[in-house]
């Protein structure tokens, strides 16, 4: 984590009482965790809509009967601009698979990529959940990740 600042902010008195109930029912321990996650979100959100650099889980579910849809799922991960990091796949039942792909690249093209693999047939239900990771803290390696030095 950077440097701590401090701010205050003002607001009516329903509004933090309602934001205190949010909060507590979401489980935060104070206000600060809780408005630190809301900027985290609102900065992710404008990188987002800025088509800045982003990590992006696509979720799909399909029916892998469908002549050539997993070939091409696979050529438009291929030929989709964003950069493919790792897929998961689960044979759920005797149809259907479900495959979460994790993307990195420009917003623009994961939601490009996402949305041609949405529209095939044969392709039930599917996500696309972008964020950003590194523009809205610094990465200490405080919280145990596998690379820490
Ligand atoms: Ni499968």
């Amino acid at each position: 984590m950077g440097e701590l600042s401090r701010t205050g902010i003002s607001l009516e008195h329903d509004l933090l009482e309602g934001f205190d109930a949010l909060i507590a029912k979401r489980g935060y321990k104070n206000r600060s965790e809780a408005v630190r996650d809301l900027i985290r979100e609102a900065l992710a959100a404008d990188a987002v809509a800025a088509n800045q650099t982003v990590v992006g889980t696509l979720t799909l579910v399909y029916d892998h009967h469908v002549p050539n849809l997993a070939q091409r799922l696979t050529e438009a991960q291929h030929q989709g601009g964003a950069l493919v990091l790792a897929t998961t796949h689960v044979h759920l039942d005797h149809h259907a698979c479900l495959e979460v792909i994790l993307l990195r690249g420009q917003s623009e093209q994961l939601k490009a990529m996402a949305d041609q693999m949405l529209a095939m047939r044969g392709v039930e239900l599917g996500k696309l959940v972008m964020t950003t990771a590194g523009l809205t803290r610094s990465h200490t390696h405080d919280h145990g990740h596998p690379d820490a030095g």
